[in-house]
């Protein structure tokens, strides 16, 4: 277990209950029913919080509403977002980085949560995006043969693509394939390893002296597609803004990223963080690919989602119908209600569920209904984008190319 490794004291934040949340990009844990305590994780990993200011200025910039993700608070957290909407409001436009490691052929609904957003950037936006693929971080961490990480790679796209990503602005590709024709990637690789120490390293992820040269090598793997000189084919050697969306546990690989920059004349990339989608047995985990019980995947029939929602999907709800009418149910650890909040659209329908639920007026059975038929119709159509998907396609999405970006936005 690659987890075993890391400096866990070096990683803890201590939430407000005196409780010890673990986020790293390997592990994330909390002891809270509600989850991580996310005010404490902005605080400790010295991030801002996405606040009104902020939503103001996307809908001011875009003329488009918020995305759900937004509204909400799941993407809670962000570093030198204005400063990216600074340059794009001047009309230097900005590009998207975004990632996966291919570590099982099902994604699970988790994984989806960057991808859709980022989409809805692109489109607002109108931006490029690059999405590495990085099937060398799981061949080292995994194990996984490099001709099954290549694979894995290839069957993962589908599912991104299957998202509804502009193929005339969107390149993903896979490290262990692209790196070697790419030198000037390469090179910001190189460039970033000489920029950081080994003892940095160790304090960003908790390395220690007995893990492969791999894992230390691979922070600047990822790092090195936040500037835009590693895409010559696509930016012409500028340097570009560079919007980095994820789940927050990736932030330690671009707070080692913005440390660099400087060193190599290049701009710090801008972060927008979401917290975690949590696992079906409540918040104290994220979903685990490999816990097939603790999560759904994209692979998953209407019945098998059916089925894991009624069984597993931890309930705020009370032990006796009696007693839930009376008390009503809590939603801040209900899971059907957590995983709507993320899923379901509809701003007005999901307040009468968490005021229904919470007078004790909707039945746990009832919400979990709710639930189904959402994520019946997500997962659904995501599988029937998917199946048209073809080889030839995924192909033209991996093809290094120019994508048609200007420095300049024509307004
Ligand atoms: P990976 O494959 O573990 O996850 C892919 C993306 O999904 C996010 N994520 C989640 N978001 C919300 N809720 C969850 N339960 C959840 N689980 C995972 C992750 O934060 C990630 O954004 N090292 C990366 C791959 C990568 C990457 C990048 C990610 C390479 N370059 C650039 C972001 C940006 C990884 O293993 O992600």
């Amino acid at each position: 277990m690659e987890c075993k490794t890391i400096d866990i004291e070096k990683l803890k934040v201590n939430n407000v209950n005196g409780d010890d949340d673990v986020v790293t990009p390997w592990t994330v844990e909390s002891k809270n029913e509600t989850g991580v305590d996310y005010d404490k994780l902005i605080q400790k990993f010295g991030c801002s919080k996405v606040d009104q200011v902020l939503l103001d200025r996307f809908e001011k910039l875009t003329g488009k509403p918020c995305h759900r993700f937004l509204r909400r608070g799941i993407f809670f957290a962000h570093r030198d977002m204005h400063l990216v909407l600074d340059y794009y409001e001047k009309g230097t436009p900005f590009y998207l980085y975004t990632g996966r490691g291919p570590s099982s052929e099902a994604m699970h609904v988790g994984h989806l949560i960057p991808f859709m957003f980022c989409q809805w950037l692109q489109e607002v936006f109108d931006v490029p995006l690059v999405i590495q693929m990085s099937d060398d971080e799981k061949a080292i961490w995994k194990n996984l043969t490099i001709e099954e990480a290549i694979k894995l790679s290839y069957e993962n796209a589908k599912d991104i693509i299957a998202c509804g990503f502009d193929m005339k602005k969107t390149f993903i590709f896979s490290n262990l394939e692209h790196i070697g024709n790419n030198p000037a990637l390469y090179q910001n690789m190189i460039r970033i390893q000489r920029g950081v120490t080994f003892n940095q390293i160790k304090g960003i992820f908790g390395l220690g002296d007995n893990d492969s040269i791999g894992k230390i090598a691979y922070p600047s793997t990822q790092a090195a597609p936040a500037f835009s000189t590693s895409f010559p084919f696509i930016f012409k050697n500028a340097k570009v803004p560079c919007l980095i969306p994820a789940a927050i546990d990736q932030d330690p690989y671009f707070r080692m990223s913005r440390d660099v920059a400087p060193k190599l004349g290049y701009i710090k990339p801008s972060l927008i963080s979401s917290s975690f989608f949590p696992a079906l047995q409540g918040s104290k985990t994220k979903m685990s690919a490999s816990n097939c019980n603790s999560a759904i995947f994209l692979t998953d029939t209407a019945k098998q989602i059916k089925n894991k929602v009624n069984k597993y999907a931890f309930s705020g709800g009370q032990p006796t119908v009696e007693e839930h009418r009376q008390i009503g149910g809590n939603c801040e650890v209900d899971i059907s209600y957590q995983w709507l909040r993320f899923f379901l659209d509809d701003d007005e329908r999901l307040k009468v569920i968490e005021k229904s639920y919470t007078s004790g007026e909707l039945l746990t059975g009832e919400l979990k209904k709710e639930l189904i038929e959402v994520l019946q119709e997500i997962i659904g159509s995501h599988q029937k984008r998917r199946e048209v998907i073809t080889d030839e396609i995924v192909k033209q999405y991996m093809t290094p190319r120019d994508l048609g970006f200007q420095l300049n936005i024509n307004k």
